[in-house]
Order: C-alpha cells, then sequence, then structure tokens
C-alpha cells in the first residue's frame, strides 16, 4: 500500500506525458484498400513525410513514383522501399520544382512511360530556405511549394483524369493562416514579399490552398477531387535551416516539449494518405484537413476573386518564358 502511495505521482506523471503525446501525435489513416496497378507520384518523396507516403503507398500496392532533385538518395530510397515491402514497382524520376523546364521535362517522362496517373501528391517543399532566386526569376520559397507545384498538376492534368477518379493532394500547412494577417489587396503581394523567411513560406501554402480551391471548381465534373492536407508538426529535415537561427542552449532546452509536441514522419504521413486512400472521400474536394479531418482554412484561402486572381496571374508566370 505504501509503495502505491510513493509511485502514484510518477506513474500519474508518466500517463499524463503519455496522453499528451498520444494526442499531439494526431490522427491516424485506418484504411488499407488494394492499390494494385494504381500510379501514384509523391513529389519531395526522398525524405521525411513523402518517404513514409510513398512505403505505405507500397505496401498497399501501388505503383509509386518519387521524384526529387537527388538522384542518388531517390534510387537508394526506391531500393529501400521495395526491400522493405517486396514491392518492384517504385521508380524514381529526376523533379526540379525550382526549374519550369526540368517540370516540362518530368512531365513528357511521365507521359512517355504511363497512361493513366490515380493520384498526385504536392508534398516536396522548403521552409526558412533564405531568399534565392530560381532560373525562371521566382523566389526559391514560392516557385518550390506553389508555383512548381501548379505548373506540375497543369501538365498532368489530362493523364489524372484519364485515370476516372483521380485524387491531387496538396501539402500544406497551418502557416497559411497568415493570409489573414497579409490581407492581400492584389495576389503579386504574395509572391514578392519575401523579407521575412517565415512569411514568405506563409505566404507560399496559402497561394497552393487558394489553388487547391479553384482547382476544385475546375475539375468539379470529371470526378477529379483536390484537398489539402496539413502533416502537423513533424520531425523532418524541413526545419533545420529554422532551428539554425535560434541559440544553441535554447534549442537543447526545448528538446523535451519537441519530443512531447512534435510528430515523426510516419504520424506526419497520416492525412495525406487519409485523402489518398479513404473510400469515404471520393467526391470531397476543395477541403482541408488536418489530423485525417476536415476543417476550416483562412477564410480568405476560399476567396473566389483571389483564387481567381491568382489563377490567371499564375497562368501568366508560367508562361511567360
Ligand atoms: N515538417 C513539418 O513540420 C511540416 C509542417 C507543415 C507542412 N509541412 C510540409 O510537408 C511537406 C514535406 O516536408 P518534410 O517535412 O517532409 O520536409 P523534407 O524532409 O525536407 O522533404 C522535402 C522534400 O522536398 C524535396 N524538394 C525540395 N525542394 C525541391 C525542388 N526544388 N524540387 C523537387 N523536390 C524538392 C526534397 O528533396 P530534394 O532536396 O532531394 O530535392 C525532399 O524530398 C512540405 O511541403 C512542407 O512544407 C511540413
Amino acid at each position: 500500500m505504501v509503495n502505491i502511495i510513493k509511485i502514484w505521482p510518477y506513474a500519474s506523471a508518466v500517463l499524463s506525458l503519455y496522453i499528451i503525446k498520444r494526442y499531439f501525435a494526431g490522427g491516424v489513416c485506418q484504411h488499407e484498400p488494394d492499390l494494385t496497378d494504381k500510379v501514384i507520384i509523391v513529389t519531395g518523396g526522398t525524405t521525411g513525410i513523402g518517404k513514409e507516403v510513398a512505403t505505405v503507398l507500397a505496401e498497399r500496392g501501388a505503383r509509386v513514383i518519387i521524384c526529387s532533385r537527388d538522384e542518388v538518395r531517390g534510387t537508394k530510397v526506391c531500393f529501400e522501399i521495395l526491400k522493405s515491402t517486396g514491392n518492384p514497382n517504385i521508380y524514381f524520376f529526376y523533379l526540379d520544382l525550382n526549374s519550369f523546364s526540368s517540370i516540362r521535362e518530368f512531365s513528357r517522362a511521365i507521359h512517355e512511360r504511363f497512361d493513366a496517373i490515380y493520384a498526385l501528391v504536392n508534398n516536396a517543399g522548403v521552409f526558412y530556405h533564405p531568399f534565392v532566386q530560381t532560373e525562371d526569376d521566382f523566389d526559391v520559397t514560392f516557385q518550390t511549394n506553389y508555383l512548381g507545384p501548379f505548373l506540375l498538376t497543369h501538365l498532368l492534368l489530362n493523364i489524372i483524369r484519364a485515370s476516372g477518379n483521380g485524387r491531387i493532394v496538396n501539402v500544406s500547412s497551418e502557416a497559411h493562416r497568415y493570409l489573414h494577417i497579409l490581407n492581400p489587396r492584389y495576389v503579386d503581394e504574395l509572391g514578392t514579399r519575401s523579407n521575412n523567411r517565415f512569411i514568405a513560406y506563409a505566404a507560399s501554402k496559402a497561394c497552393l490552398q487558394l489553388f487547391t480551391y479553384k482547382l476544385s471548381q475546375t475539375l468539379s465534373d470529371c470526378g477529379v477531387t483536390a484537398n489539402d492536407a496539413n502533416p502537423g508538426n513533424v520531425k523532418t529535415q524541413i526545419l533545420d535551416g529554422y532551428f539554425k537561427t535560434y541559440h544553441p542552449l535554447l534549442l537543447k532546452l526545448q528538446t523535451p516539449l519537441r519530443w512531447l509536441l512534435i510528430k515523426t514522419p510516419r504520424q506526419g504521413a497520416q492525412t495525406i494518405l487519409h485523402l489518398l486512400l479513404s473510400p469515404d472521400l471520393q467526391d470531397t474536394t476543395g477541403k482541408y484537413f488536418t489530423d485525417c479531418k476536415e476543417c476550416d482554412p483562412c477564410p480568405l484561402t476560399r476567396n473566389q476573386e483571389l483564387a481567381e486572381q491568382l489563377w490567371i496571374r499564375s497562368l501568366a508566370w508560367i508562361n511567360k518564358k
């Protein structure tokens, strides 16, 4: 009896920590459909959340196309997934979203090799990237996270439509809510606001969501859906550049808190998988999901006028060369 009284405070502390950690781990995708013969593209599938998404899709039998800029790492990841899942249909394709010509080359290669694509996961992204101009004259953050996926999706629309019931998942972030603070009068303000690296990221994700909204309307008659997934806070290399701005001592002090609150890449993949695999979401389109549940995005990302302005402006941007 005395022993129970003694250990009770420790036991309740451990239990509380476990409950908090479980809560922040988020929802779990419960669907395990057979994806045999379905072709799915995961951009940025070589690391972090994208790699976990690709692995689970391979486990379900899909033909998975992983694409990024690092061919050596990409080929290694394909072998790793083949070894762990036994699925031989994992392919690496080179893709640099910071180059319109690379995106066009990638699209050509996909059209040559496949007749239909079931799903496209626009997952590749950068966070807190220094201001660097791409060969197409855009900020790297803006082009990688928004304009590149905008062009890529357009180039692949016909082959996705060919699958009959395709799904497009754009990987966004809660940071998109800063759109409310930016309150843009004109969409050019979103692509050019680059002094603050966090705001540049937030603006790129807000643009991605405005794109999803307009895209879902454009695709409403052909059975293809487009939705946004927020993975939550996930321990991946995307945060490295941001943490470098912290004092090392502060970083150390935060370690227990990060252990408690930050998801693993497998946990971060769940909402994307839910949008790809849930049979209940066949007709759900133009929505924003967090922790495997639909939730309200920043209302400005559902502003029809802004979404249309951005769409027209983006078409001009991608066609300027
Ligand atoms: N981690 C988080 O806490 C968090 C939170 C909210 C949203 N997200 C979003 O989740 C997505 C995945 O992020 P992650 O955390 O898994 O990051 P990550 O581990 O750094 O993965 C990013 C992936 O994007 C690829 N990539 C970057 N630039 C590219 C380019 N120009 N062209 C083609 N591929 C490129 C990278 O491959 P290469 O470098 O080899 O090209 C890598 O595979 C991102 O869109 C991110 O914004 C993450």
